[in-house]
């Protein structure tokens, strides 16, 4: 036992010694001083609003920053565009780390958020033709009809009234969800006419459960992820804790009803009476995929668990934090409101009722304030990554590490964590410019984006992630984006009272959301006030 105590600590100095002498260790990258050997730096970063721990090593340190995890691990946070291409063009070499994996499976079941390597590709294979351009067009009539009645809802608000305080994230929350049921599954949650359906509640009730984690919570998450994922397999399959008990729950409710949705989707294709929603083009091309490329039943059950989680909050809250930028900034709603009133008075010229997706493409300056407010609110501020082998970074600038040396690439040691800022990387003065800190459209149309970085989805932000495994839903997101901002824009002026503004919160939770200090435990707030627009 004696021997084993002294031999432990020996061997993994050696170990560690061994790393730096093969050139493989990150212990010489600068970054923040731990708080303590035990948390590193984590309790800082994670109880932080989102966002800001990197803003201030990223000024600090530059674009990769060694920052100290759990047990004296390291983590590199990442925002260097070089790094980042290389990072989301290496295959599943660097994959999604098996913590993050384990607990998207919890929340989703093995969809494909969850499946790595032959498998992810298997399963992206057969989701790709359900998220293509032509399919999320024709959705657009279902983005405005809803879009619509939420201007309904909001006038009979107003009523009679100059101006009235509506709390967006409670709005955009039910009618995103109900967007998201009818556009993916051809499926009624009611949200938006106050039926409290029981798997919209189960199921719209994950995310925002996810909020900023106490200092015990950061303990047990940074141990947990050292933890051979086998061994958290079973902790999670098994144990008795709450949290996870709702989680099993969640996907039971769910399983049932996606189970009877692809059932019924199934009959209607035999039948040759499918329609177009996005689980009816799973289970289509399901149907048509040869045996080995096909989905499982439970991958494909997973799938709308999958849809659900990455594609409802994520969306409805983007649109609460547009709806902050526009009250503070009076001349961009008002240009906004120009453009819109414009394309409309087009639309009624040709004889049209209604915006195309032709109409949306055509609207720069609508784009603008779109792409701008997905840059400075990536509402999935961070993601995880793990290199599965030892690999070597490409840097845009070079480092200068504590021991002297200038480098201008960075290699990394297999099972390195790397935690990519996605919010750091979008607010990167090289490519957004010198004021890439301010919430300023005009950058877009004016050639301030440098479109070099070659990293994205989307107007080369990393909003969406970036590469293999991006999010599958962007295109989704942007014109059902497009279709509530032009809605909301054409009815209402916006303001905030000013003292609220000052207490707004980047709620630092699974996606970030806005609250309000002091009232943090009402979860998701912000109150808007509206008045109504003269129309046309
Ligand atoms: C503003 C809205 C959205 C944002 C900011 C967003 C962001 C992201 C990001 C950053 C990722 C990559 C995560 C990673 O690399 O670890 C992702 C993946 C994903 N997103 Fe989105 N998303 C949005 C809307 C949607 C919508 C509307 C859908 C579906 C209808 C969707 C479905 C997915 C799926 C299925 C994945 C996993 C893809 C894979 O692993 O292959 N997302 N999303
Ligand atoms: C991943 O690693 C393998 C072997 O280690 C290598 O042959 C392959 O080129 C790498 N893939 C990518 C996309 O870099
Ligand atoms: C919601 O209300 C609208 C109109 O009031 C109605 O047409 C629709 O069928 C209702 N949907 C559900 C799921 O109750
Ligand atoms: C394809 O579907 C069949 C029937 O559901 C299943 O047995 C098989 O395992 C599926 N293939 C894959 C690769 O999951
Ligand atoms: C997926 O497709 C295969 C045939 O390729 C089929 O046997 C299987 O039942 C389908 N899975 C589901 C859940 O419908």
């Amino acid at each position: 036992m004696e021997h084993l105590l002294i031999a432990g600590p020996i061997l993994l100095t050696l170990y560690y010694i061994y790393r730096r002498w093969t050139g493989i260790s990150v212990a010489d990258i600068p970054g923040p001083k731990a708080d303590s050997f035990l948390l590193g730096s984590q309790v800082e970063s994670f109880q932080s609003q989102a966002g800001e721990t990197d803003f201030k090593w990223q000024a600090q340190f530059g674009d990769v920053v060694r920052v100290k995890g759990v047990l004296g691990t390291d983590r590199l946070l990442v925002s260097d565009p070089k790094a980042l291409h290389h990072i989301f063009t290496s295959g599943y070499n660097i994959s999604k780390t098996g913590f993050r994996r384990e607990i998207t499976r919890l929340l989703t079941g093995p969809g494909l958020g969850w499946a790595n390597g032959e498998d992810h590709l298997r399963q992206r294979k057969i989701n790709s033709p359900a998220f293509g351009m032509a399919e999320t067009r024709s959705y657009i009539p279902v983005y405005l009809a809803y879009a619509n009645k939420l201007s309904a809802e909001w006038k009979e608000r107003l009523g009679g009234d100059i101006s009235t305080v509506v709390d967006a994230p409670h709005y955009f929350t039910r009618f995103f969800l109900d967007v998201i049921g009818e556009v993916a599954f051809d499926y009624q949650f009611g949200a938006t006419n106050n039926s409290n359906d029981r798997v919209a509640e189960v199921l719209s009730s994950v995310v925002p459960k996810f909020t900023t984690p106490t200092t015990f919570d950061i303990l047990v998450l940074g141990l947990l992820e050292l933890v051979p994922v086998p061994l958290l397999k079973a902790f999670t399959q098994y144990a008795p804790t709450k949290g996870l008990r709702n989680s099993r729950q969640v996907e039971r409710v769910a399983t049932a009803l996606a189970k009877r949705l692809v059932e019924e989707k199934a009959e209607a294709l035999m039948a040759g009476k499918s329609k177009r929603d996005i689980m009816s083009l799973l289970v289509k091309a399901n149907a048509s995929a040869n045996p080995r490329s096909n989905l499982s039943a439970d991958e494909l059950y997973a799938q709308m668990q999958t849809i659900m989680q990455a594609g409802h909050e994520t969306t409805a809250t983007t649109m609460s934090w547009t709806m902050l930028e526009l009250t503070q900034h009076p001349e961009v709603q008002a240009k906004l409101r120009e453009e819109i009133q414009a394309t409309e008075r087009a639309i009624y010229e040709r004889g049209d009722t209604e915006f195309t997706a032709a109409d949306f493409d055509s609207m720069t300056y609508t784009i603008a304030v779109m792409k701008e407010t997905f840059r400075f609110h990536p509402v999935a501020f961070n993601t995880l990554r793990e290199a599965t082998r030892d690999e070597l970074l490409p840097l845009s600038k070079p480092i200068v590490t504590l021991s002297g040396k200038t480098i201008t690439e960075l290699p990394i040691p297999k099972n390195q964590v790397l935690v990519i800022s996605i919010v750091g990387y979008n607010r990167n003065t090289d490519v957004f410019g010198k004021d890439a800190h301010q919430f300023n459209p005009e950058r877009w149309l004016d050639g301030t984006v440098k479109p070099a970085a070659n990293v994205g989805m989307y107007g080369n932000l990393m909003t969406f992630g970036s590469g293999h495994r991006g999010c599958i839903g962007w295109r989704f997101a942007v014109y059902e984006y497009q279709a509530f901002l032009i809605e909301l824009v054409k009815n209402f002026e916006f303001s905030m009272d000013p003292t609220i503004v000052s207490k707004v919160r980047r709620e630092a939770g699974i996606v970030m959301f806005p609250t309000i200090e002091g009232e943090v435990k009402k979860g998701p707030q912000l109150p808007i006030t509206i008045r109504a627009v003269e129309q046309l």
